[in-house]
């Protein structure tokens, strides 16, 4: 006699931390946003970043550092990433497919969140490559647009094509039906957006320092200047563009603020450079 015993199938073998892939788009050679589902359990501030990675070939995780570019009220997770040629985690992140899974560890932080700063009249989102992604999580936030009359936007490039994930982005919410009804038809008088190029040429030139210290951006986009009575900031991009646009903000009268100790603007890393 034989005996029927019930075949049980082996469970898939999931990572730990594990979220799947939904959806990946590449921009250029060197940009890629991809979405993941997101865990049941995960709050988060617009603005703040999580760690996420592949599991290595020695069976360690490699994780960084990444911006969640999703707004908090969304269902998945977006995240907007650099390929680096021989990244240890991009070389391979860049090849993720729609089922495919990564690994992300729950714990949000970072001090791009709308507490960390005095309540104000404008608030300027300043960012280069890919530190525009926390911008496109609290440019999604109606909390943002709840909190300032005004949002400025400005994101710096070397070439044109590594702005269009940015500029689609702004083009989709100032369509947005749900934000017109919230906030009128002049919602899109109240995002403002100055995307430039450095190293080719199109309709806005120059690096965000220049375009501030001069108020080149303030004449182009009709604005008073900039004062610690009605102007706060948020700064991300490579460590010396940080620190030059403190610097910058700080002639205005800025000062810099942390979640224990809100002030007019805050900075983060858009990645950890060479030798940093
Ligand atoms: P790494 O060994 O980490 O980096 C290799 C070199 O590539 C670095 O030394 C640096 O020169 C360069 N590099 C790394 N990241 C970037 C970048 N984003 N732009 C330009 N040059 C870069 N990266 C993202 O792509 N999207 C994000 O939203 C993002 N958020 C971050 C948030 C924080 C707080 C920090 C500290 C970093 C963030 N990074 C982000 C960078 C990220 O953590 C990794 O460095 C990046 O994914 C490359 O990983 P890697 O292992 O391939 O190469
Ligand atoms: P530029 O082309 O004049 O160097 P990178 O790819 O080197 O991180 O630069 C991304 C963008 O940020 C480029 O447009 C670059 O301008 C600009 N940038 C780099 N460093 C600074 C800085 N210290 N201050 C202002 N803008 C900067």
């Amino acid at each position: 006699m034989t005996l029927d015993l019930p075949v049980t199938e082996a469970p898939a073998k999931t990572l730990p931390d594990a979220q799947t892939v939904t959806e990946v788009k590449h921009w250029t050679d060197s940009l890629f946003s991809f979405r993941v589902t997101r865990p049941a359990s995960l709050r988060f501030r617009s603005g703040e970043f999580v760690m996420i990675g592949l599991p290595g070939d020695n069976g360690k995780p490699i994780l960084r550092a990444y911006s969640i570019a999703s707004p908090n009220w969304d269902d998945e997770l977006e995240f907007y990433s650099i390929k680096v040629p021989d990244g240890p985690l991009t070389s391979r992140l860049q090849h993720i497919k729609p089922g495919d899974q990564i690994i992300l560890r729950p714990k949000p932080v970072g001090t791009l969140v709308l507490d960390a700063l005095l309540p104000g009249k404008r608030l300027w989102f300043l960012a280069t490559g890919t530190g525009i992604a926390p911008f496109a999580s609290l440019m999604r936030d109606p909390e943002t647009y709840e909190r300032y009359e005004q949002v400025v936007m400005m994101h710096t490039c070397r070439t044109a094509e590594e702005l269009v994930y940015g500029a689609e982005l702004v083009d989709n919410l100032r369509h947005d039906p749900l934000l017109a009804e919230m906030y009128g038809e002049d919602f899109a008088k109240r995002l403002l957006y100055y995307p430039t190029t450095t190293r080719e040429q199109s309709p806005f030139m120059g690096r965000i320092t220049d375009n501030l210290t001069s108020g080149k951006v303030l004449t182009d986009l009709n604005l008073p200047p900039i004062s610690p009575e009605t102007d706060r900031a948020m700064i991300c991009g490579s460590l010396a563009f940080n620190v030059d646009v403190k610097a910058v903000l700080e002639g205005f009268g800025l000062h810099e603020g942390a979640n224990s100790d809100p002030r007019e603007f805050v900075v983060e890393k858009a990645f950890v450079g060479e030798g940093v």
